[in-house]
């Protein structure tokens, strides 16, 4: 990842998918070279001048600082961005989530974003510019049935968010959350529900790309503090048992 080229980088966690995916592919298209971090791409192989990929499981958070030093060690070019955007949900009453699945949501979707944040803050603050975003959800504004323990994740994101925007503001890095409501992606593969099939009853990835460009192109003294999208008739139905 170095500087030949004259472009800067954005960093995507979960790039392998989804939401990650359409934005790496919206952001090489606005000329950004594009870092992308996830379990593993075989799923999503670009073949991409701009694009470099690395496979780290971000729930390994014993492994996660060494890796995330390293990585440091091999940009030589500006960082224009970092977005923490894996998560994962588990879903159901409480009784029914174990332990190890708590402990994955809690990893995944906070800690491992907060690990990655604190490697990457440092370089940001002395370049004195550059944007970190979260993506949280719905599930961080609304505590919801057999939502628990992923909207707890959720609610720490955007705790951490806030928190970390009034931290960095005199460093002219600026911190973005982006809220969906349902966005149609693999996400729910694993989940006994997902959203109806009519376009109004989910978001697309590529309307999220389209705010996080928005976010990355405000002027550098304004920040955008939170985002909320919802589909205009957020529909839900039960897959079949
Ligand atoms: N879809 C929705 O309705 C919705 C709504 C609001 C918020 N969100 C949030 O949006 C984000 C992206 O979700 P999505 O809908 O795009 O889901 P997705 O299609 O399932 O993608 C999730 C991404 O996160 C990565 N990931 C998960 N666990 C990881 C780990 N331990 N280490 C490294 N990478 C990991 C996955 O990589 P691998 O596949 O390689 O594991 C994948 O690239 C999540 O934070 C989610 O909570 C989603």
């Amino acid at each position: 990842m170095s500087n030949s080229s004259g472009k800067k980088l954005v960093v995507i966690t979960g790039a392998s998918s989804g939401i990650g995916l359409a934005l790496v592919k919206a952001l090489l298209e606005e000329g950004y070279a594009v870092l992308g971090i996830a379990n593993d791409f075989e799923k999503a192989r670009l073949d991409h001048p701009g694009f470099s990929s690395r496979s780290i499981n971000l729930a390994d958070l014993d492994a996660l600082p060494e890796r995330m030093s390293s990585l440091l060690d091999e940009i030589t070019m500006p960082v224009k961005a970092v977005i923490n955007n894996a998560g994962i949900g588990r879903m159901g009453f409480l009784e029914q989530l174990s332990v190890k699945d708590i402990r994955l949501v809690m990893d995944t979707n906070i800690t491992s974003q907060i690990i990655v944040t604190k490697a990457f803050l440092p370089l940001l603050k002395k370049q004195g510019e550059g944007d970190i975003l979260f993506m949280g959800s719905e599930a961080a504004l609304k505590g919801a049935r057999q939502g628990s323990i992923y909207c707890a994740s959720k609610f720490a994101v955007r705790g951490f968010s806030q928190a970390l925007r009034d931290e960095c503001g005199k460093s002219g890095v600026r911190v973005t959350l982006i809220n969906p409501g349902a966005v149609r992606t693999p996400f729910f593969e694993k989940l006994q529900f997902e959203p109806e099939l009519a376009a109004e009853n989910a978001i697309e990835p590529e309307d999220i790309a389209s705010t996080v460009s928005m976010v990355l192109a405000a002027r550098p003294g304004t920040v955008f503090d939170e985002i909320t999208l919802s589909p205009r008739n957020q529909v839900w139905k039960k897959k079949d048992a």
